[in-house]
């Protein structure tokens, strides 16, 4: 089994290159399905989720060639629509995506349920709501979301029930070559869905309200291809600046919007680190002794539930008790039960965790539960005294990249390294 390996207590010092967004490339890439020609995407992080999502538009029909290691070629003219292979989009939860910009280019759509973290429910009742609203007949049968219209979809009102990331990214990429206005209130306003936004105004589309919690789409032809970089990576960024601040070090997290990282930089402060912000790079400085706050997870600008494991790694290391608390998934804490392997003193509620921090984190064997988790046990590990042995990296992988060479070149003592199991198999 692959695992990464960690020795943990050195301080990290030094700069920290951040990749383009997961989350914004993967609607990005899928949005391509709307564009007649070619589609150069730049800044792509090279992370297992992107290279499934290109693998994923190829079996549909698309041609992919990479520029570079970040830069890709697509053409979707010839893609076959309800073509997304099964076994490849199960595992992402980004593949959904495909429904919304099928049933905008094809008037239908037959994409399978998608996968992506495990955090409880993740229901897709918005989206089906918004398809529905824009004049599609949705079914859920048999593992796959197929939808239909008679002729193109109409422009609609959309009122989100919940704040949603992926039912507005679907439901604008539906709206985009629609008939008429599409209007979407109570929508979600990550600086995924504002590049998702650029991106394809950039093509031809006419979006308004990206980023504000009303989107105005009034449906246009026909979009053409571009070239188009994404935007950093925030959550990447967020989690670097707290393994600075975890490990008493001092790290420069460069190619960042420091204005996407305001609440993650406010908890630090709060906490007692020091963030320095430049145009293009943050400077994250532990302080001496951190102390304990409160923290509650929260749609954006709001304090990102995808910072929420690494978060309470640094809790865990403050003086005093702080409260978690989780706004976005009923069951986000799948992690603290790796963390109290290491020693973490953490009681959860369905959805608040009470952190009695300045328990001394001791290396142990550990798995990524999910891709944040996975994060957050890296982070536990550098902190911690001793080795730590993390299984189940894929997760990681999924989502980070090369995020052992990154660590070890700010003075980690990290690694990844096939382990025999504890059978003692062999393991390649
Ligand atoms: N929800 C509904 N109905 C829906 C859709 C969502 O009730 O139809 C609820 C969910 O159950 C949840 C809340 O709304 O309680 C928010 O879910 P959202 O739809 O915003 O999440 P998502 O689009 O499935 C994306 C990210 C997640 C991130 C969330 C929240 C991608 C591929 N995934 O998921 O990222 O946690 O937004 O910010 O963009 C990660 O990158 O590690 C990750 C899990």
């Amino acid at each position: 089994m692959e695992k990464i390996i960690i020795n943990g207590g050195n301080p990290l010092y030094g700069t920290i290159e951040v990749s383009g967004m997961k989350n914004s490339s993967l609607p990005i890439l899928f949005g391509t399905i709307l564009v007649s020609g070619d589609c150069i995407i730049e800044n792509l992080p090279p992370i297992d989720d992107v290279f499934a999502a290109l693998s994923i538009l190829k079996a549909m029909g698309a041609r992919v060639r990479m520029l570079d290691a970040t830069t890709v070629q697509i053409n979707t003219d010839g893609i076959v629509c309800g073509s997304a292979p099964y076994e490849q989009a199960i595992h992402m939860r980004g593949s959904y995506y495909i429904a919304g910009a099928e049933l905008s280019r094809f008037g239908r759509t037959r994409v399978p349920l998608p996968g992506g973290c495990d955090f409880g429910q993740r229901p897709i009742d918005q989206h089906i709501k918004g398809f529905e609203k824009l004049g599609a007949s949705v079914q859920v049968e048999e593992g796959y979301i197929n939808a239909e219209s008679e002729g193109v979809l109409q422009g609609a009102s959309v009122y989100m029930d919940v704040v949603s990331v992926g039912a507005t990214i679907n439901v604008i990429l539906a709206a985009v070559l629609a008939e008429g206005v599409t209007t979407i209130d109570n929508a979600a306003r990550e600086p995924h869905i504002v590049d998702l936004a650029n991106f394809l105004n950039a093509c031809g589309a006419d979006i308004a309200g990206a980023g504000t919690d009303v989107i105005r789409i009034k449906g246009v032809g026909s979009l053409k291809g571009v070239t188009y970089g994404v935007i950093p990576d925030m959550i990447e960024a967020g989690t670097y600046m707290i393994a600075a601040a975890a490990t008493g070090g001092k790290l420069t997290i460069s190619n960042v919007i420091p204005k996407h990282l305001e609440s993650v930089t406010a908890k630090l402060t709060e906490m007692g680190a020091v963030v320095e912000e430049n145009d293009t790079c943050v400077v994250v400085s532990a302080p001496t002794e951190l102390k304990a706050v409160n923290v509650k997870t929260q749609p954006y600008p709001g304090f990102p539930t995808d910072m929420n494991p690494q978060m309470c790694v640094l809790l865990c290391l403050a003086e005093g008790v702080s409260m978690l608390r989780e706004g976005v998934w009923d069951n986000r804490f799948r992690y603290v039960k790796e963390l109290a392997r290491m020693g973490a003193d953490i009681t959860v509620e369905p959805k608040v965790a009470t952190v009695r921090g300045k328990t001394p984190l001791k290396g142990a064997k550990v798995n990524a539960v999910d891709l944040r988790a996975g994060a957050a046990v890296v982070i536990a590990g550098l902190a911690a005294e001793g080795t730590t042995e993390i299984g189940d990296i894929y997760h990681i992988e999924r989502g980070y990249e090369r995020i052992v060479e990154k660590l070890r070149k700010v003075g980690a003592d990290i690694e990844k390294r096939v382990v025999p199991d504890d059978m003692g198999a062999a393991v390649i």
